[in-house]
């Protein structure tokens, strides 16, 4: 019960890693806000979760929304303890391809409610002289697929925004990123499903993970949970990857 009386948003938590990380959470101890626009999956994920668990509509990138939805989960839970900024949403796209529409909106959800969220979260971690923040990342941050130039751009620029609330909060709030491979969740099937065979990309992703498999959301919820548990409390303003060895090996021949 590592996380018993503390309490956790998640953002993105009505599906997918976000789902899994509620999961975690619930099952060691906290209590857990789920933000999220999707209110028949997150209401269905706080049911199982059991009675620590509440959803509140709300859509991440707009920022009266995440001001109201915070206090609510503070009138409910007293604090918060943990912010996991986890929603995302994945777009296919050159530069020259991207719409000045698309690229705000990737940006505005992957990355503005991120900064939205630490900016009213933060203050109630304050107020109880602690707290952690985890940045849901990419390991696309590090190394890149071609066509998702907003996305990649979103992802790696969640790391300088991870740094600074870690140099500008600390020692107080602790800040980390997570920077995931392929984890087969509603995202990646929707992107396998842009191709004509989804078959051909998912065989990919398996074949590009040293670990040749992608991973379950519940590996990435777990380790976000540890990353905010008191285990982890020399770990802040870095991004830490968890993807099966995705792009450390130099193409070639193996002796
Ligand atoms: N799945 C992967 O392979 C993978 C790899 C690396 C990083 N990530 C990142 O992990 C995070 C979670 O991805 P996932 O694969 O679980 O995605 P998912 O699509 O399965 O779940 C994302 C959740 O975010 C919610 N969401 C979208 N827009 C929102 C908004 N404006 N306000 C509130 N909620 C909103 C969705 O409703 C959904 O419940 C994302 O930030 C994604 O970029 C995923």
């Amino acid at each position: 019960m590592e996380h018993q009386g503390r309490t956790a948003i998640v953002t993105g938590g009505s599906k997918g890693i976000g789902a899994a990380s509620v999961e975690v959470f619930a099952r060691e101890g906290a209590n857990v806000i789920i933000l999220d626009v999707d209110e028949a999956q997150g209401n269905d994920v706080a049911s199982k979760a059991g009675e620590k668990v509440v959803f509140i509509k709300c859509d991440v990138s707009k920022e009266q929304e995440v001001k109201a939805a915070i206090a609510k989960g503070v009138e409910k839970f007293g604090q918060i303890n943990y912010l996991v900024s986890n929603a995302g949403i994945q777009r296919y796209s050159t530069v020259t391809e991207t719409s000045e529409e698309e690229w705000d909106l990737v940006m505005d959800i992957n990355l503005k409610s991120a900064f939205l969220c630490a900016k009213h979260a933060i203050p109630h971690m304050q107020k109880i002289g602690k707290g952690v923040v985890v940045n849901v990342s990419s390991v696309q941050a590090m190394i890149s697929q071609g066509n998702v130039c907003p996305y990649v751009t979103s992802k790696t620029a969640m790391i300088g925004l991870t740094r600074s609330i870690a140099v500008d909060y600390g020692p107080q709030v602790r800040c980390v990123a997570v920077c995931p491979g392929s984890v087969d969740t509603p995202m990646l099937r929707w992107g396998f499903e842009q191709s004509p065979d989804p078959e051909i990309p998912y065989q990919e992703c398996v074949d590009m993970h040293l670990t040749k498999r992608i991973a379950q959301p519940i590996e990435v919820g777990e380790f976000i949970a540890y990353l905010c548990s008191d285990k982890a409390a020399f770990m802040t303003g870095q991004a830490y990857r968890i993807d099966g060895g995705l792009g450390v090996m130099i193409p070639g021949s193996k002796r």
